[in-house]
């Protein structure tokens, strides 16, 4: 049985839309002792008695000044406030926790399931009729959309969009696939500190999430693709004007929304989902995008197997020549059309009958849509290459899969066998990783353990194992790694993450030894531990599992209730109930 009754369609009756009632209707025309004090405390903030016959419209303001990407979030706000009053609505803005990928620590990886429940709360506990997430950062959105998912209301993503690139003396910079590349020459020794701060000033000029292809643009692409956002979200830049059109249109149409009773339970479809992949494997996007996809499903009651994601890969074309695995970023793909260009040269890849926020279906959507400059976005006929930008792997090292970002790795690397060089956790890589005695060179595979959901903790992205310096120096930039860790959407190599079962769970990881020979072979999928089984047995019978970093609080909820990184990493009680029974005791059979 559902939990928000009051916005439950069963519950139809009195002067909402299409007669429902509506849930702010509960609250505000009762003349009870409750509906005394909703109407007397909430006229006390200026709202009139005309007002509250309106349908209310949450406004979920992440912005904070620890969150750098929603920076400009108070006056996107004005701008949607305008289109709800617009419309007929009452605009109510709340917060919720906001998670900025620079400062968090250990990992925002950890807050995601934390802001997921805060925003679910927040929608469920209040006289809300539909909401308006604002979100940006990368694990924002897919908070949001796993809170939508769960409580049902109508609801529309607005996202803060992209940067304006970067300059530097005539170049185009991406946060943060530069921030990696200035680092490292750095470190290499190519440039000096004064180099490194004038390039700091020069990467992030304005407003906005990251804008190359990462997380973030990925998830706003995942937002507008699945449905969720108005078309041309994703792409316009944070300080564009045409973004605060689209913000006071998205309070418009949120409106609508609510008189229509248009719900995410009936945008983001099995359909829906498969749209998402399409997009995110045509764009190159983020492997973390898999994890938050399967999270949102599961919380929509379906199971998504990363075998979906693999075979959409194997169908959909590589036609976004965006950085980190092309050439342009978002201020271009914006002038190129966006995300509705890219839509439309997909179209046979996608269920164009799919509902989205317009009211209107996604072929609707896209009648007008026209690529606009070919460079950036590739036609069908024409790919950057055949197949999508993530691949599934398996093998006896990554039982319940791993992923690899196809697109951005090195072309000698996408077939190679090496012998391990292993770091037990992400504290043994620090510590050693540039040590000048490491027996490794650039055949070597290196193998960190113990960075997973429980094992890091919280899967932090730090998949991207940096090369030891001795081979820097010697101009080695690509080197396959293998961890069970996240990586950043901006990185680019040959990483092979989000190994399942992790480390600190007993997965096969937790038992390569240094000098172990591994196997990429990324056209057959496979990735194997060559060591005989009986080995193997031996080695598992001597693991011992590490110690818990929490004893207390979230991290304790975290550790103790967080699923694997295949089943997208959420909180086991945050599942469906039936769902929850088959996932855990199909968990226990195996
Ligand atoms: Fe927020 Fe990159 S730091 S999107």
């Amino acid at each position: 049985m559902e939990e928000h009754t009051e916005t439950s369609r069963a519950d139809s009756a009195g002067s909402g839309a299409a007669g429902r009632r509506l849930k702010s209707e509960a609250y505000f025309q009762e003349k009870d002792l409750w509906g005394f004090i909703h109407r007397s405390f909430t006229k006390s903030m200026g709202y009139t008695e005309e007002d509250l016959r309106k349908p209310v419209i949450g406004i979920c303001n992440t912005f904070s000044e620890l969150n750098k990407c929603h920076s400009h979030f108070n006056e996107l706000v004005d701008y949607v406030k305008r289109g709800v009053w617009q419309a007929g609505g009452v605009p109510m803005e709340f917060p919720t926790i906001s998670i900025g990928e620079p400062y968090v620590k250990p990992t925002t990886m950890l807050l995601r399931n934390l802001m997921a429940m805060d925003t679910e709360e927040m929608m469920k506990g209040h006289p809300i009729d539909g909401v308006v997430l604002l979100g940006g950062c990368d694990k924002t959105v897919p908070a949001q959309l796993m809170a939508a998912a769960s409580v049902n209301i109508p609801a529309i993503v607005l996202t803060g969009g992209p940067m304006l690139n970067g300059r530097l003396g005539g170049r185009s910079l991406g946060a943060c696939t530069d921030c990696y590349g200035f680092t490292l020459e750095h470190k290499a020794g190519n440039i000096t500190d004064e180099e490194l701060a004038v390039a700091e000033d020069a990467i992030c000029r304005s407003d906005g999430h990251c804008m190359v292809m990462g997380t973030a643009s990925t998830m706003a692409s995942i937002a507008e693709a699945i449905g969720m956002a108005l078309p041309g979200c994703a792409a316009i830049p944070a300080p564009d004007s045409r973004r605060r059109h689209l913000s006071e249109r998205t309070g418009k149409q949120i409106v609508e929304l609510v008189r229509r009773d248009i719900r995410p339970r009936d945008i983001m479809t099995a359909e829906a989902m498969e749209n998402a992949i399409t997009v995110t494997m045509a764009s190159g996007g983020s492997t973390n995008a898999i994890i938050h996809l399967v999270a949102i499903s599961q919380r929509l009651g379906r199971k998504l197997p990363l075998e979906t994601f693999d075979d959409i890969s194997r169908r959909t074309p590589f036609i976004l020549n965006l950085r980190p695995s092309g050439k342009y970023q978002m201020e271009e793909y914006f002038e190129a059309g966006g995300v509705p260009a890219l839509m439309k040269e997909l179209e046979p890849l996608l269920h164009g009958g799919c509902l989205t926020v317009t009211g209107r279906t996604v072929t609707e959507n896209l009648v007008q849509a026209v690529t606009l400059d070919r460079e950036v976005i590739r036609s069908v006929a024409e790919p950057l290459d055949r197949e999508g930008g993530i691949a599934v792997l398996r093998g006896n090292l990554a039982p319940d899969g791993a992923l690899i970002k196809q697109t951005a790795v090195s072309a000698h690397l996408k077939r190679h066998t090496g012998r391990a060089v292993v770091f037990e956790s992400p504290a043994d890589l620090q510590l050693r990783i540039d040590d000048p005695e490491l027996a490794v060179d650039e055949h070597s595979v290196l193998v960190l353990k113990n960075a997973g959901p429980k094992g890091a903790p919280a899967m932090p992205e730090i998949g991207q194992i940096p090369i030891p310096q001795k081979l820097l120096v010697r101009g080695i930039r690509d080197m396959v790694r293998i961890s069970d860790a996240r990586i950043s959407g901006t990185s680019y190599g040959a990483l092979i993450v989000h190994a399942a079962p992790e480390a600190a769970v007993g997965g096969t990881l937790a038992l390569v030894q240094d000098g172990d020979e591994i196997e990429l072979d990324i056209a057959a999928r496979r990735l194997v531990l060559k060591v005989p089984d009986e080995e193997l047995a031996r080695r598992r019978a001597a693991w011992k599992a590490p110690e818990p970093h929490y004893d207390r609080g979230y991290g304790l909820l975290f550790h103790e209730r967080v699923l694997q990184a295949n089943l997208g990493c959420d909180f086991d009680f945050l599942l469906p109930a039936e769902l929850r029974r088959e996932l855990l005791d199909g968990a226990k059979q195996d």
